[in-house]
């Protein structure tokens, strides 16, 4: 997945080690060039907004410097790609595709065969099993032709397990009208119109554990027949449609969890992506800071998976800003990384700071470049602290008008008027924070390895610290 951006991303690296400054990060640093350095992808969908032309010209800008992955809310959905029988609509999606190309971006098609989004035509043939499955044939081969080579990976079948007494889904047309069957076929057709596209089954509630009666429990029992069987899937994506726990006391998801089906997924060889993501307050409650820092702190642990496993590439998150997000739909609040002023939000820090200080096991540095390969390598947690205990800040010049310095605890900076200085754990928690700096600032923290960001208007300046 290397792409030009993170070849550039390398030389400008290589740059600074040639030149000993190790421990400096570039001040134009983005969620999407860290990504590319950790060789994962990270993306947000463009909302159905943007496909209207309805979003502020930020939003387009957030979105392509952030992220290097992408997906549509429900352009590429079987009611938006063929309205009317065998009448293809490829408008909206093409728009997409041209977009993620000019941008360098991955591509996601969401979804292929799903219960829901479904249009009423369809229904006309729930009771004639062969009709069906020549409608989802038909619908697979043209659509999945359409983008084929374009299209990276795609949802094939999406949601089709019950939620409760995991079972498959009965109010499913799909299900309904051809049996348990089409999931099979629909692996089959999609591989069969692009070969070279990744395919996925995409479900929420895959965070609640892997027992047999858990949603997850009961998948994995199908992806190892499925596989045992030659159907061609290659990833299972978990929407993650979490709610803070503390917002919900019944909730009982967990990144442990989901980092539990990552790993049983890859004796299977089959990947894990997270694909919707959002971790939602109830709405009506007021959120706190504190609240949002926990939040962040959520966002951090499901990253880790994807960091971490060797079998997990992908951390998408279902929207960009607060603003416009389906979030009220479920009676939930505030579950992305931007605010509703397309401001980012303790999450994104959170995010940022662990993708700058996250280092993979040595032993996987040199064969882990595909994340193909899921079974023999060695995933333990490693020390992230460890390795640069006596690194000096350092700054890099030219590439900021911003700079900073550090002598014992007090931070110096320059080119700032008014600065807001932020120092993060190397988790990404949050733990100094300063306003309205002018020249200097005393950092009261604990001897340890930190990261500083120092924000000036629009100019913003990471650094990783050592404090003795
Ligand atoms: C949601 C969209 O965000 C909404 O705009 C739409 O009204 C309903 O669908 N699981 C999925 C996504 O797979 O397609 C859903 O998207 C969210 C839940």
């Amino acid at each position: 997945m290397m792409s030009n951006h993170s070849i550039a991303g390398l030389a400008l690296c290589a740059t600074l080690l040639g030149t000993g400054l190790t421990s400096a990060f570039a001040a134009d640093e983005t969620l999407r060039s860290l990504a590319d350095k950790n060789n994962i992808y990270i993306g947000a969908i463009l909302n159905s907004q943007w496909f209207g032309g309805g979003l502020p010209g930020n939003y387009e800008q957030i979105h392509k410097t952030q992220f290097n992955i992408v997906v549509a809310e429900n352009e590429m959905k079987f009611d938006a790609t063929e309205p009317s029988e065998n009448r293809f609509n490829y408008n909206n999606g093409d728009k997409m595709v041209k977009y993620a190309k000019q941008n360098g971006m991955r591509v996601r098609g969401h979804a292929l065969a799903w219960h829901s989004q479904v249009p009423n035509w369809v229904n006309n043939y729930k009771n004639d099993k062969k009709k069906l499955l020549s409608v989802l044939k038909n619908h697979i081969n043209n659509v999945v032709g359409h983008w084929k080579g374009q299209v990276d990976e795609w949802d094939v079948v999406n949601e089709a397990i019950s939620n409760n007494e995991p079972q498959w889904r009965s109010y499913s047309v799909w299900y309904q009208g051809i049996g348990p069957e089409f999931i099979d076929s629909a692996f089959v057709w999609a591989h069969a119109a692009d070969p070279n596209a990744e395919l996925c089954y995409n479900d929420y509630n895959l965070e609640q554990g892997i027992n047999p009666k858990a949603k997850a429990g009961f998948l994995l029992e199908q992806v190892k027949r499925w596989v045992a069987n030659g159907i061609p899937i290659h990833c299972v994506g978990s929407q993650t449609h979490v709610e803070d726990t503390t917002t919900d006391k019944h909730f009982i998801g967990s990144p442990d969890s989901l980092r539990s089906l990552a790993k049983e997924l890859a004796k299977l060889n089959v990947k894990l992506k997270i694909t919707e993501l959002d971790i939602g307050f109830k709405s009506g409650i007021n959120v706190s800071k504190s609240d949002l820092e926990r939040q962040g702190q959520t966002f951090r642990q499901y990253l880790d998976i994807i960091l971490e496993e060797p079998n997990a590439d992908t951390y998408l998150i279902w929207g960009v800003s607060d603003k416009w997000s389906w979030l009220g739909g479920l009676n939930r609040q505030k579950g992305l990384i931007y605010d509703d002023n397309l401001q980012p939000k303790p999450a994104f820090d959170s995010i940022m700071v662990r993708l700058q200080t996250y280092e993979p096991p040595k032993d996987t540095v040199a064969t882990d470049t595909t994340k193909q390969d899921t079974s023999a390598t060695d995933t333990t947690k490693k020390d992230t602290t460890s390795n640069d205990s006596t690194i000096a800040i350092k700054t890099i010049a030219g590439l900021s008008s911003l700079s900073m310095h550090l002598s014992d605890r007090t931070l110096f900076i320059a080119g700032a008027t008014a600065a807001k200085v932020d120092v993060f754990d190397m988790q990404g928690r949050p733990v100094f924070s300063a306003k309205n700096v002018k020249g200097s600032v005393d950092l009261k923290i604990a001897e340890g390895l930190y990261v500083v960001r120092v924000r000036d208007g629009s100019k913003s300046l990471m650094q990783r610290v050592t404090i003795k």
